[in-house]
């Protein structure tokens, strides 16, 4: 496994202070882009309305307080201090829960299972899919369903994809991040024991420019 930097928290808490914010409603109208456009593609259907779900890396969990203002049991984990913060102090009083931890640490100590687990370019793609993808599977319920979506990889570069942080002339932080053709993200899944796997790219709404990788793989029933 590649080793990983000591300041990934740093680094996202840094990204949380770039994000734009927007009112309670727009947000929760707006939670479930799996994409990166606005009001493009599938939506919080993909979910089959899961009572349970647990959302890994949801930032400023917008999507995990929209589930739970639809009456859903939703969980959100992010590493990022100041979204977590953020995310409680905004959305736990519609029932949303928010726990700060790193993905596969939480899973790991986990004891309860999710309808749902799904990732909206958040943790599925920062992490070792043969590590993360085995403890998703574990903690899915009989017939539950795992989504993601990601950027798609960049023709000729798959697998590990490291990048600096901080820039080439701040601190030595890197970051890594996953990408593979879509088949290939179907057979890591199938690998690990995931069934009825379809992985996509979604394709943007203008012709040319940058799709989205799309996933959805079941826990057998
Ligand atoms: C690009 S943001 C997406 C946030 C959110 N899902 C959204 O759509 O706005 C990625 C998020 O994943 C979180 N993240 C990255 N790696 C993680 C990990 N290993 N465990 C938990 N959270 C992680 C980051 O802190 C960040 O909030």
């Amino acid at each position: 496994m590649v080793n990983t930097a000591t300041d990934i928290p740093t680094y996202w808490d840094r990204y949380a202070q770039g994000v734009a914010p927007q009112q309670d409603a727009e947000a929760l109208a707006d939670a479930f882009g799996w994409t990166q456009y606005p009001h493009h593609g599938p939506g919080v259907e993909l979910l089959d309305a899961a009572d349970s779900a647990l959302e890994l890396g949801c930032g400023r969990g917008n999507a995990v307080a929209a589930l739970a203002h639809q009456g859903a049991k939703a969980t959100g984990v992010d590493l990022s201090t100041v979204q977590i913060d953020q995310a409680r102090q905004r959305w736990e009083p519609l029932g949303a829960q928010f726990v700060h931890a790193d993905a596969v640490e939480f899973l790991t100590g986990a004891a309860q299972r999710w309808e749902a687990i799904y990732s909206i370019w958040g943790a599925a793609w920062f992490t070792d899919p043969d590590v993360l993808f085995p403890l998703v599977h574990e903690r899915l319920e009989p017939g539950g369903r795992f989504v993601f979506s990601c950027a798609p990889a960049v023709p000729g570069s798959y697998g590990v994809q490291g990048m600096y942080g901080a820039g080439f002339t701040g601190r030595q932080v890197w970051v890594y991040r996953w990408a593979y053709e879509t088949g290939v993200w179907e057979d890591i899944l199938t690998r690990h024991g995931f069934t009825q796997v379809q992985v996509w790219e979604e394709p943007a709404p203008e012709a040319d420019h940058v799709g989205t990788v799309m996933g959805i793989a079941h826990r057998s029933g």
